[in-house]
């Protein structure tokens, strides 16, 4: 069962609609069931979470369950605007107040006005904006940059980082009492490796999307090796990963071997399956779908892949470091793969 959002009607296209949130565990449906319940309240929320793990997507949530279409959504990533230009983006300014600002222009809080203003990679702030940033906050007034009639606005902010805003705070780096008035309510995104129940229905809703009729699906040591995985972009490695698959794959069902030298590919070689920091939650949801013989299997087989991507993709020397036979590395492989056409 996946979290379908309110709006929508039965029966519509799931995979067109941006907004679609994808998740059966339980975490995820915390995080959304404490969303549902800022309906109608207009408090400031932080949403922090490592990279690709859906913040933007919760932020764009939090505004579509407020089901009001005059309502603005208006986003703007903080760090994506060089410094000298953020406070003209945010505020507005008036005509000839710096050179090049040949008319006047509304910022991004006034167009805001009403709804909600998402400001993405807050943490990228410099401490003079920290400093209006929390005072606008505060007194829900300001003036354009070189302008002197004041703006009094409504809005609600929506702030997102990928650092964490705390340690952030202790290294001197971010304001304190702005951290406070931002977060009145805070989301924490679990990342992908901490909901690995969600893998199956995620891979299989961006199959959908990415894949047109000849839609392909993965075998279950191929998910199992995915769930194994430390997954360091989140979703959206996740994404990308199957919209590749869905091109270089030739059959409807993706196996382990297809995986090995994608995994390889394009993740950062720090990243590795997590043997030296064993993680409990994950080693019991496995065992208690697994019996010992192919658990012992399945962890053969990301062993023999890992020492393969340490290799570069050469199961040759991979199997002579491992001191077994080529052809029985390959074969542990296969017969991983061989597991799923039951
Ligand atoms: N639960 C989900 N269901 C479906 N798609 C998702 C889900 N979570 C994330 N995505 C998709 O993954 C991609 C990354 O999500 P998003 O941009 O919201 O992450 P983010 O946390 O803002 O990442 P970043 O820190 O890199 O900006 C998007 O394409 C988004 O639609
Ligand atoms: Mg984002």
């Amino acid at each position: 069962m996946s979290h379908h959002l309110p709006f929508m009607s039965e029966g519509a296209r799931l995979h067109h609609n941006p907004f679609e949130i994808i998740t059966q565990s339980l975490v995820m449906q915390a995080v959304l069931e404490k969303a549902d319940r800022l309906k109608g309240h207009n408090t400031n929320v932080l949403i922090e979470g490592e990279s690709g793990t859906g913040k933007e997507l919760l932020a764009r949530y939090l505004y579509e369950i407020e089901k009001n279409k005059q309502r603005p959504f208006i986003a703007i990533n903080c760090a994506s605007v060089p410094e000298t230009l953020i406070e003209s983006e945010l505020f507005g300014h008036e005509r000839g107040s710096f050179t090049g600002a040949d008319k006047r222009k509304s910022g991004k809080f006034e167009l805001a006005h009403g709804g909600d203003i998402f400001l993405d990679e807050i943490d990228s702030l410099n401490p003079r904006m920290q400093a209006k940033l929390l005072r606008v906050i505060q007194e829900k007034e300001f003036y354009r940059v070189g302008g002197n009639t004041p703006l009094k606005l409504r809005f609600r902010v929506i702030v997102a980082t990928n650092k964490c805003l705390a340690a952030e705070v202790k290294k001197g780096n971010f304001r304190e009492d702005l951290l406070y008035r931002l977060k009145v309510i805070t989301f924490t995104m679990p990342p992908l490796r901490e909901r690995t129940g969600d893998l199956a229905i995620l891979a299989d809703y961006f199959f959908k999307k990415h894949g047109g009729e000849r839609r392909k699906s993965l075998s279950r040591p191929a998910l199992k090796f995915l769930q194994a995985y430390s997954w360091p972009g989140n979703i959206r490695e996740l994404e990308n990963l199957i919209q590749a698959l869905c091109i270089l794959v030739e059959g409807a069902v993706v196996e382990i071997r297809h995986l090995t030298d994608k995994i390889i590919d394009n993740n950062n070689p720090d990243q590795t399956f997590n043997y030296d920091q064993p993680d409990h939650k994950k080693t019991t949801e496995i065992k208690r779908v697994m019996t010992l013989k192919s658990f012992v299997e399945s962890l053969e087989v990301e062993y023999i892949t890992k020492i393969v991507r340490m290799h570069s993709g050469n199961v040759t020397e991979a199997a002579r470091v491992l001191g077994i036979s080529r052809s029985t590395a390959y074969g542990k492989l296969n017969r991983a793969n061989l597991d799923c056409q039951e």
